[in-house]
Order: structure tokens, then C-alpha cells, then sequence
């Protein structure tokens, strides 16, 4: 039937009077409003994962190279990607080399991913080092326009000669100075020929809940005012991956920061995997934490750029799936329960 004509029909049509009855009818679902999320538009790298530091790990894979981009070199430096035989993990082979002038302050820059927020407030963080440093290194957040330092702290160096080293340091803050920040590393140079390595370079603000690896806390408070019922993760084609092999791998993110590779999203930038699944799920971070009913979506066979795999190679990722809820229902006695188990002890529920 043509608009017009509905129209007219609808404007003949009495009142109609519908009465309501308190009881009886159908249960409906309790699970019709609610989230969906997927890793889009850096909705979960520079979005809710609350990772302030862009390109962290100089992660990448063989759709899309690793790059320096976006850090520069601080002072008289030379930066450069390295792929030291003794890489920070088998993940994360890729780290950034640092060299430059004798005496002068030296190290990497960056500017987040749309700025570093300066508040009054704690900044947690880390970096690995890979090279032999006696001195302080400093870390400070300062004005992208004039480099005058907001705020740093000096951490005195561990590093060693022949192995990766981890420090943590504490930032603090009591200024508000607005987003418009860059993030250094810095330390000085004692001989022409001295190079350190850096990865994993880490900051995070506060997150909700204090989470270790957490997320946003003015995001988390938005999504838990919308009171909704569920949250369907991981999205849409960011799942499917664009070409073959480049799907969503939920056994590559689990675990410690060093050991996820990151992937190519379908989204045009890399994902840092950061947040993966066990901030989705288990670390009583997400879904708890929103009081909402998780929702995991699978894998399907079949990649954006119309790979489908055949009926008879589905097995694999049939298991695969299978593994993945175990994972995340299984008792400690089940083998994909087990490395739950293990891992909550690190990463305990609330
Ligand atoms: C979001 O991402 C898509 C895909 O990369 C892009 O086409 C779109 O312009 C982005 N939107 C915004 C607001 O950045
Ligand atoms: C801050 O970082 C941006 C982007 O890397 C760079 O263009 C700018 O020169 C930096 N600011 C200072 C003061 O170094
Ligand atoms: C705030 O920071 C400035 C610069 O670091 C410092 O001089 C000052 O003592 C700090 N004030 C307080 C109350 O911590």
C-alpha cells in the first residue's frame, strides 16, 4: 500500500482504547537493553582502556609493521626501532633504542593519544630497560608548546648489561594543566657509544575501582548511568578480523602485559590487546563492575574480506571456542579452567 493511502486510512481509524493488565502475559527477557562493545575508533586504546601512552610496545604483526610513530626523540638523541636477540618477550620483540650526546639530558617523547591529561592527581607507570645505566632516569609530563615540565619524578636505574629490567614509578600531580602534554623519558648520556632499549613504557591516571590495567573512570561512570542490563563483547568486525589470520584471538590476551602481541584490528590501527579478555571478564573489572550480564561473542568462519572457512575446517575454531568458554566457566580441574584459576591469582576478582 502506497504512504498516501495509509495515511488516509490511518486518519479514518477511531480511537482505540487498551487496557493493561497488571498480571498474566509473557515473561519478557531481562536482557534487552544494554552495551555493546567493540574496539572502534580507539574506543578501547586511547577510550576506556585507561593506558595514557601511545604505541607503548612498538607492537605490530605481518599486516602492519611496527613504527616509532607517535614518539620523537628527546634532546640531542638519536631513536631508533630495534630488534635486540634478547627481545622483552617472544610478544613484544620490538623496542625502541636510544643514543645521543655525551652529557646531555636524552630520551623519547610522546604525546598520547589525543593528549595526556594533567590533573591533581597519581599517575602510575613503568618501562623496561635493556642496557647498562647507573643515574636517575626521569620521567615528566610537560607543556607540548614550551616543554616546561608539569610534573616528574627521578627513578633511580637497575638496569643491567644483559637482561630487560622493569621500574615503576609514581607520578604525582597538583596542577591542572590540560591536555595539551607530552610524556618523556629521559636520562643522561654517559659515553657516545652507550644505547639503551626501552619497552612496555607505561602511564596510566587513577582507574575505576583502582583496577591494576584498569579503565577510565568518567567512562565507566557514563556507561554505569545508562543502567544497562548486559554487555555483549568483543564487537562486530573487529572479531572477524579483515584477512585471513587476523581474527580475535582470545588465548593471545590473557595474561601479563609482555606476553599479548597485539593485532591488527579491523579498524585501520593496531590494537594493543591491553585490554583483553581478562579485563573483559574475570578481573572484575568490566562487566562486574557495570553489575550487567556478559555476553561473549564468537568467532563465525568468516573474515571482512570474505574469507569463509569450509564446513570441514570449522573443527579447529569449533575447539578453539569451546577452549575459550571453558576458560571462563570451567572449574580449576578443567585444562582451560586451570589457566582461569592460575591467572585470577594474579588478577584477583574484588
Ligand atoms: C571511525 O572509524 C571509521 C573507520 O575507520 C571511520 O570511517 C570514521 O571516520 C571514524 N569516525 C570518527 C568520528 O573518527
Ligand atoms: C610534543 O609532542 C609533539 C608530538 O610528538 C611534538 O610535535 C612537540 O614538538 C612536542 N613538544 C615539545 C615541547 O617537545
Ligand atoms: C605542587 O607542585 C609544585 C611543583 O612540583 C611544588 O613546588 C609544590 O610544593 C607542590 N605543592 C604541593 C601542595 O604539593
Amino acid at each position: 500500500m502506497k504512504l498516501s493511502s495509509l495515511l488516509s486510512l490511518a486518519t479514518k481509524v477511531a480511537a482505540v482504547t487498551i487496557s493493561v493488565s497488571k498480571d498474566g502475559g509473557k515473561d519478557a527477557s531481562r536482557l534487552q537493553y544494554g552495551l555493546m562493545f567493540e574496539e572502534i575508533n580507539f574506543s578501547g586504546d586511547g577510550g576506556i582502556y585507561a593506558e595514557l601512552i601511545r604505541n607503548r610496545a612498538f607492537q605490530g604483526d605481518e599486516f602492519t609493521p611496527s613504527t616509532l610513530d607517535p614518539w620523537t626523540a628527546f634532546g640531542p638523541a638519536d631513536i631508533l626501532l630495534s630488534y635486540l636477540t634478547t627481545p622483552l618477550s617472544s610478544a613484544l620483540p620490538t623496542s625502541v633504542a636510544v643514543k645521543g650526546k655525551v652529557g646531555e639530558e636524552i630520551g623519547i617523547s610522546n604525546p598520547g593519544y589525543c593528549g595526556i591529561d594533567v590533573l591533581p592527581q597519581t599517575y602510575k607507570g613503568s618501562f623496561w630497560v635493556f642496557g647498562d645505566y647507573r643515574g636517575d632516569f626521569k620521567v615528566a609530563l610537560r607543556s607540548a608548546s614550551s616543554g616546561e615540565i608539569l610534573t616528574s619524578v627521578n627513578i633511580p636505574s637497575h638496569s643491567n648489561t644483559h637482561a630487560w629490567t622493569k621500574h615503576e614509578f609514581v607520578l604525582d600531580s597538583n596542577i591542572t594543566a590540560g591536555y595539551k602534554t607530552n610524556f618523556t623519558l629521559t636520562f643522561v648520556a654517559k659515553s657516545s657509544r652507550q644505547v639503551l632499549n626501552f619497552n612496555l613504557i607505561s602511564l596510566f591516571p587513577p582507574t575505576y575501582n583502582n583496577r591494576e590495567n584498569g579503565l577510565r573512570r568518567d567512562l565507566m561512570q557514563s556507561l554505569k548511568d545508562l543502567n544497562p542490563s548486559f554487555m555483549r563483547i568483543p564487537g562486530g568486525n573487529n572479531l572477524q578480523g579483515e584477512v585471513p589470520g587476523s581474527r580475535w584471538k582470545w588465548n593471545e590476551i590473557i595474561g601479563d602485559l609482555v606476553d599479548r602481541p597485539g593485532r591488527t584490528g579491523a579498524w585501520r590501527y593496531y590494537n594493543t590487546d591491553g585490554l583483553g579478555l581478562i579485563e573483559y571478564m574475570l578481573s572484575g573489572q568490566w562487566y562486574q563492575e557495570l553489575e550487567v550480564e556478559p555476553v561473549l561473542i564468537l568467532w563465525a568462519g568468516l573474515y571482512l574480506d570474505g574469507t569463509v572457512i569450509p564446513e570441514d575446517g570449522l573443527d579447529f575454531y569449533v575447539q578453539d571456542a569451546l577452549h575459550e568458554v571453558e576458560f571462563l566457566t570451567g572449574d580449576a580441574s578443567t585444562e582451560y579452567g586451570a589457566k582461569r584459576a592460575a591467572l585470577a591469582t594474579k588478577h584477583p576478582l574484588k
